[in-house]
Parts: structure tokens; sequence; C-alpha cells
């Protein structure tokens, strides 16, 4: 899960290739590079490390019109110079970035490339040493790249420069995405649109196998069998402010603060003139004839999708699954008679979901997708759409996109139940304002929450969080939150299942942070933290006003037992900032992670 970018064009390529690199770099980290090809030839740059490096290394020779750059998320060999796209073919005159895996590569290179000699240990060499290979069988770029790409097996987006042409950029993908920036003089290749908004805000959609020319006053569009595509671009709906931090240390604040907004966005956007809740009838029609619901879903998402199946049994009264999209792929359940696969994802990319997608559709089974993307792989390829109006989500870890997932879940699911005649006495649209405005005031309560997390986590390597119903998935998100950005070890855990095993790591000090949110489950939950507490815990007990309890570290302002998860997470996404700033992690772009899997 790299991003890459390439431009065509007169301006100044290197700034627009290294500014694309800035906004891309969210996915991949580890090393980058550019390559540019002007009068003289083309020039590699690369780096191990930050596009902050890449630009200093940069040259400022510019009479470059067209180049390629890459952000790295290492796959096939460690993170190094040697290993950073772009790469080279053996007599240099093809340049390459790829983002994917090339599942066939050990394969293509003993069938073709036994006599080349490889600088590097990537997948990706391999491409670019086939293209040069076939190119002495057809003296044709054109037909070289055309039947590489036909010999590829695996996930791939792909720039490629020829130094003798200057007026070609030769693109083609499949599975990772990639879109065509159009211009006036000049066309952009991107991984996702947010790379060069400052360029242009129009963009067009390639499809899996095609090979696409892209020159600086035209795009063609060809299928592998060499068949002509005609196709509309489309208006990318993002603000280029939106992908900035302003005055935020960090993207991940911004976007926890932008959570009451997002609520906000969510209830004007899902609600018709007169104030009605407002649905895509053909979502609502696949809900209503649906016997079970597959949620399908990574990391954060899954935890949203697990709120998400008790809202909507207990709201509409449909039957749902949560799985892990990864092992959902090789282990698909006996299915019912009329399955529909609900499918979760903030960036509409991940590979894992993706894969499942791909599975049930050959099934002929019906998918939904939710997503902050629309006009992603996952929305393009569903046949329904919700989207989560979160605007763009930059830091790795996911915030706002968590509870906009959960807010319009729970929209679908009263959808549904008013559909089937049930009667509700739970408006979400009233709830949700009730939750927005709950959100502003913890949001405002930072230093409070800075303080528990140095009191908490200064100095710890593990700690545990514990809930039940509603709340045990909330702790398995607030888990989460703090491993991927602070690396402390954490679990999150049912209450009531510590005693059968886990509670044997419960030692003098061991940071546990218990949510009490549910009534029907309270006092259950307070005897789990007397269980810890009895064996050397520092229990930090988050609870909602109206169940608190002296000993209670903060206390939730009161919204709808359904919805607490939308108010505790955000302590808990605090709690984590907190920790993580205060062991200098790199709080947007942490460690060995990206904020799109696009590799299975
Ligand atoms: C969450 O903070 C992580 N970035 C990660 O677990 C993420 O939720 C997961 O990769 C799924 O991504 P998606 O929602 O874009 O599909």
């Amino acid at each position: 899960m790299c991003g890459i970018v390439g431009y065509i064009g007169q301006n100044d390529t290197k700034e627009i290739l290294l500014t694309g690199l800035e906004k891309l770099e969210y996915r991949g980290y580890d090393s980058a590079g550019i390559a540019t090809l002007g009068e003289d030839g083309v020039h590699v740059t690369k780096v191990k490390g930050r596009i902050a490096a890449l630009r200093e290394k940069v040259d400022n020779e510019n009479d470059a019109t067209i180049g390629i750059g890459h952000t790295r998320w290492a796959t096939h060999g460690v993170p190094s110079v040697q290993n950073a796209h772009p790469h080279q073919s053996s007599t240099e005159r093809f340049t390459i970035v790829h983002n994917g895996v090339i599942e066939n590569y050990m394969a293509l290179k003993k069938e073709y490339l036994e006599d080349v000699d490889f600088v590097s240990e990537t997948d990706t060499e391999v491409i670019v040493q086939l293209i040069e290979k076939l190119y002495q069988k057809h003296k044709s770029t054109k037909k070289a790249f055309g039947e590489a790409m036909s010999l590829l097996k695996g996930s791939y987006a792909i720039g490629l420069i020829d130094a003798e042409d200057q007026e070609t950029l030769y693109v083609s993908k499949n599975k990772s995405p990639l879109l065509v920036g159009l211009g006036e003089g000049f066309n952009l290749i991107a991984s996702d649109a947010m790379a060069t908004l400052k360029e242009t805000n129009e963009y067009l959609e390639i499809f899996d196998k095609e090979i696409v020319l892209v020159n600086r006053s035209f795009v063609e569009v060809q299928t592998l069998d060499g068949e002509v595509i005609n196709r509309e671009p489309f208006i990318a709906e993002i603000d280029a402010s939106d992908t900035e931090k302003g005055t935020y240390p960090h993207f991940m604040l911004k976007e926890i603060d932008e959570q009451p907004i997002v609520m906000r966005n969510i209830i004007r956007e899902y609600q018709n003139e007169k104030g009605e809740l407002k649905l895509d009838k053909d979502i609502r029609k696949a809900m209503q004839k649906t016997d079970r619901i597959y949620i399908i879903a990574a990391g954060t998402s899954s935890y949203a999708g697990l709120v998400g199946k008790e809202l909507i049994e207990k709201i509409a009264n449909i039957p749902v699954e949560v799985h892990i999209a990864s092992e959902f792929s090789y282990n698909m359940p006996l299915l019912p008679e009329k399955p529909l696969f609900l499918f979760i994802s903030q960036s509409g990319e991940t590979a894992d979901s993706r894969a499942v997608l791909v599975k049930i559709k050959e099934l002929g089974h019906p998918a939904l997708t939710l997503t902050n993307v629309p006009g992603s792989t996952l929305s393009r390829e569903a046949n329904y759409t919700l989207p989560l109006h979160a605007g763009p989500e930059i830091a790795v870890a996911s915030t706002k996109a968590y509870t906009a997932q959960i807010a319009v879940l729970a929209i679908l699911a009263v959808d549904t139940a008013r559909a089937k005649g049930i009667k509700l006495d739970f408006d979400p649209l009233q709830e949700l304002a009730i939750v927005a405005n709950a959100m502003e005031i913890i949001t405002n309560q930072k230093e409070e929450l800075e303080q528990l997390s140095n009191e908490y986590f200064a100095s710890t390597r593990n700690a545990f969080y514990i809930g039940r119903s509603m709340d045990y998935h909330v702790a398995q998100e607030a888990a989460l939150k703090l491993k991927e950005i602070s690396y402390i070890q954490a679990e999150g855990f049912a209450g009531g299942e510590l005693k059968h095993g886990t509670i044997a790591l419960i030692e003098d000090g061991t940071p546990v942070v218990a949510l009490a949110t549910q009534e029907n489950v309270n006092y259950s939950i307070r005897g789990n933290v007397q269980e810890v507490v009895a064996r050397g815990a520092n229990a930090l007990i988050i609870s909602s006003k109206g169940l608190e309890q002296d000993e209670d570290a903060f206390v939730l302002p009161p919204v709808h037992e359904l919805l607490t998860p939308l108010v505790s997470v955000i302590p808990m996404q605090l709690l984590a900032y907190y920790a993580a700033l205060h062991r200098d992690c790199d709080v947007d772009k942490p460690r060995n992670l990206a904020k799109s899997v696009t590799v299975e």
C-alpha cells in the first residue's frame, strides 16, 4: 500500500510530484523517490525515509516535462534506497513506480529474466526488466507494456516512463487504486484524488487490466486486447483545504475535534426537506429482503461493525454476523438463502474486503458499502453505497470515520425498522444532535484527559480495556488506538472474560480502563473492576451520566444508550493521542502502518 503519482505537462514537474507525494504519504512512508524525464534524459532520486528528506535531495534542475513518484510501504525487501521506487531496467531506458504485490514475480523472473542482474529485492523491478525484455521482441513500448501487463498476477497500479518517449506516461492497474487527473495541457495519475487537488478535481477512473496512455493533451484507455474505451470523467467533491492540518499539530487531533461537525453533516445529508429520514429506496428494499446480514471489514471498521450488529439486531430485528475480511475470504460460512453483505471501509480500498466482494459477487449476492470515499473500489463494485460524509481522514489512526460509521449504521437500522413497520421511540436524527453536543463537551476537556493519560500510561508497557455489551466493542477499538499510535501493548476485553485466564497478567500498577455506560451490566462491570483492583490494577473508570460513582475518573454527558459508543470512544481516542504524544511517537504516521491497506 504505497502512493504513486505521475505528471506530464509543461509546469514544475518536480514540485507537482513532491507535493503529490506529501499528500499520499499516509499510504506508506518508509522510503520514497521520483524520476523525471527532460532533454538530458531520466533523473532518478531516491531516499530511505520521508518525502521531506526526498525534497532536500532533489536538485533544482527544472526542464523535465514528465515524471513519476512513489512513497513506499515495504512488502518485498527492507526499506532502503536500493529497494525504494522508482526502479529502472538494466539499460535505464524504462523507469517504473508500482503499488501492489506481484504474486508470480519469481516465476516471471525464472521464465524470462534468468540472464538479468537485479539490483533490488523487489517484485517491482521484475516488471520493468520484463518490459525491457519484451521490448526487444516487439520494438514497441506500447506492445511490450501491454504484454507485460497480461503476464502479471496480483495487484498493481503502475506508472512507467520511456527515456525515448517524452510524450507518453504508460499506466495500468489491477485491484490497486489509481486515477487519471485531467488538466488543460497537462495530465496526472495518482493513487487517490487528494494528491493532485491543487492541479485539478476532474478525474478519469481506470478499471482493472486496462492499458492507459497518458499524453499531455489526451488520454487513451484500452483493454488488454486493444479495444478503445471512452469514459466520462467525474469531479472529486473534496476541498483541498480539507486535506490541510490548519493550526492543529496533528491530523488525528483535528479529526477528533471534527466529530461533532461530522455528526451534523450526517444529520443534514440523511434527511429530506421535511426533516424525515432520507435513504436510497433500493437499499431499503435490500435490507427488508435479506434474512441475514454479513458485515465484512478490517481493523477499526470491524469494531464499528460490532456496534452496527447490535444496532441492526436490536432496532431492525435482522440477524447480523460480523466477519474479519481477511478470514472470511478463505473461510466462508454456510450462507442462508438471501444474505446481504455490508462492507464497512473508510478508504473503500482495503484489499482484504475487496477480495470478499469479488467472491460474493461471483455468487450473485447483493453488496452494500459504507465508505468515506464514494467512487472508491469497494463503492464502485458494490450494488449500493452509503457515504459517511466525514471529510478526508488523513491520520492513519481512524477516529471520525469510526463514529461516522456507527452513526450511519444507526440510521440504516432505523430506516429498515420503519420500513418493516416496527414501532420505535428512537429518532436517530434527534439523538445524533444530542450526541454532537456531547462530543463537543468532551473534546473541550482535553486537559483533563491529557492528565489522565499521563497518570495512567506515562511509563506502562501494557494496558487493558474492559467493558460489557456495547462497551466491550468500544474497549476493543480503544485498545487498537493505543497500540497503533503509542506502541503500548493493549487488549480490549469483555469484562466477564478476564477471570478466565488473562487476569493472570494483572500486577501492581497495571492500567485497566473500564467503561460503564450500559445500565443492565453496570454492577457486573464494576464487579470486574474490583477483581482487577484486588490484584493491584490501576483502574480508570469512565461512566455515563446517571450511572456514575465517586471513584469514576471521567463522566460522559448523557446520550441514548444505543449510541454511547459515539461518545465513550472520544476519551479513548484522546487518551491514546496523549500517550503517543508524550512518547514522541509520530502520531499521524505510526511505524509499520499505512492508512489504506491495498495488499492482502
Ligand atoms: C485504524 O486506525 C487503522 N487505520 C486500520 O485498522 C483500519 O481501520 C483498517 O485498515 C481498515 O481500513 P478501512 O476502513 O479503510 O477499510
